[in-house]
């Protein structure tokens, strides 16, 4: 069952095969349609007998031949994830080390790593720095936890509301189901003409709703939402938040990391004041999936809504300083998330970072002002963060045809929504291998669609 050294050398070696020919893969076509056979044949339980590790990794490699490769700069749909090289060396590193981080005094050092992530996270925030945190597998189960810290903070029962940005992601819904909160109880709010929470509105929902007896216990606004990139006006949302004694919780999955530069802290100014943040660093930090955090500003507060003990943790000892991450989240044991971040970080430095989510800015205005010129195409707003929208004026049958190119191309992946029920296809700029040059291809290629 304990493989031996020779063993562990044949898997290491076919493994960086592995990694080589998916290399190649990032160079050809961007989508490879699956053959049923490789599904069915792929759905077989193991067997008894142990397998030679060639066979096996190959049946990976061709698993992974097949369907969307998100590792290329062509994939500009739903949100992107860069999947850094040095982040899946930390993820491997993290499972050969194979330590239990759930609960400091099993290995002080690592959770320390994992300490420095989340202060440099919350000091990106802006929040103070006896702010705390918890790495978590993505922003659902963030948002989630969030959730539970504001429901344990603030609901009283049935007469609780809490309120949601209109483009709130929906893992915020399913979140609050998850958290035992009634659909009832969660009053999605109207749009203003960006998209973003209508203050207006909101401040009379929430005059009407108290003059009901009905309680604010939370809201929820977005920084960067999934469809558009718009960011809610967080300075206000934080006043009324206050005055309403609500938990402000900003979902900012996607553009929590863009506070990094200086146009990303300016258009989330209002950021720090929120009670609790998500950030998602498998989406704008480009890290492999299964790393994304929640920043909460209260401490302790993280503690109050998932302690939990049992007869068999009397061991457990506590140290000055370091926190037990099993009582501060849903999770008990979990990975050593922490090195997916910590080794690029330190690898690339912050500045890579910064400069990377900058050019990602940069990508979004200039294809904003490249689909604006092609006669036909429309571009109904400007991106706030790193997302474009544009669309054909001839109606949503020749915005889709435009999607089909794209995505017949080879080398592109987008994906479209509906904006002022139109359908509008959004070029989500977050994948650190998308250049200047393959965005004019794309311009180029919108531009021949449109010709017909
Ligand atoms: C704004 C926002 N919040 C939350 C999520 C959910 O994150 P995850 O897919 O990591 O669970 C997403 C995913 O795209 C998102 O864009």
């Amino acid at each position: 069952m304990v493989p031996g050294p020779a063993d562990r050398l044949a898997l290491v070696e076919g493994a960086r095969l592995l990694v080589e020919a998916m290399e190649v893969r990032h160079l050809a076509a961007i989508f490879a349609a699956t053959p049923d056979v490789v599904v069915s044949n792929l759905l077989r339980p193991p067997g008894e007998a142990a397998e030679p590790a060639g066979d096996v990794l190959s049946r990976l490699a061709t698993a992974s031949q097949f369907g969307w490769d998100k590792a290329q700069g062509g994939d500009l749909a739903y949100i992107p994830s860069g999947g850094l090289f040095t982040g899946a060396v930390g993820a491997w590193l993290a499972s050969a080390i194979h330590a239990f981080t759930g609960a400091a005094f099993e290995a002080p050092a690592l959770v320390a790593m994992e300490e420095s992530v989340l202060r440099w996270v919350a000091d990106t925030l802006g929040m103070p720095g006896d702010a705390e945190g918890i790495l978590l597998s993505g922003g659902s189960l963030a948002n989630q936890t969030a959730i539970v810290c504001a429901r344990e903070h603030g609901r009283v029962g049935p007469t609780s509301r809490v309120y949601l940005t209109p483009r709130a992601h929906h893992s915020v819904r399913k979140g609050l189901r998850l958290s035992g909160i009634p659909d009832a109880e969660a009053r999605s709010m109207p749009a203003d003409s960006r998209g973003r929470i209508d203050v207006p509105a909101l401040r009379r929902q929430l005059a009407q709703d108290c003059a009901e007896g009905a309680a604010p216990w939370m809201l929820v606004a977005v920084a960067g939402d999934t469809d558009t990139g718009a960011v809610d006006p967080l300075p206000e949302l934080a006043d009324i938040a206050t005055q309403y004694h609500a938990w402000f919780h900003v979902d900012a999955a996607y553009g929590g990391f863009f506070t990094l530069t200086g146009r990303g802290t300016e258009r989330l100014r209002g950021i720090e004041r929120a009670d609790s943040v998500t950030v998602d660093a498998h989406k704008s930090l480009f890290l492999p999936y299964g790393i994304g955090g929640l920043i909460v500003k209260h401490p302790g507060a993280l503690v109050r809504a998932h302690a939990a003990d049992g007869a068999y943790l009397r061991d457990v000892e506590d140290l000055d300083g370091l926190p037990h991450y099993f009582g501060r989240g849903p999770e008990n044991t979990r990975p050593f998330r922490g090195l997916l971040a910590w080794l690029p970080l330190h690898l690339h430095g912050v500045a890579a970072f910064r400069m990377t989510l900058d050019r990602m800015l940069d990508l979004a205005i200039e294809a904003a002002g490249s689909l604006r010129s092609i006669p036909g195409i429309e571009v109904p707003r400007d991106p706030e963060l790193s997302i474009t929208l544009f669309r054909a004026t001839d109606g949503d049958e020749a915005t889709e045809r435009i999607v089909g190119a794209l995505n017949n191309s080879g080398r592109f992946h987008v994906s479209s929504t509906t904006i002022d029920d139109r359908v509008t296809i959004r070029l989500a700029f977050l994948h650190p291998r998308t250049s200047r040059e393959l965005l004019d291809d794309l311009v180029a290629l919108v531009k021949r669609t449109q010709a017909g």
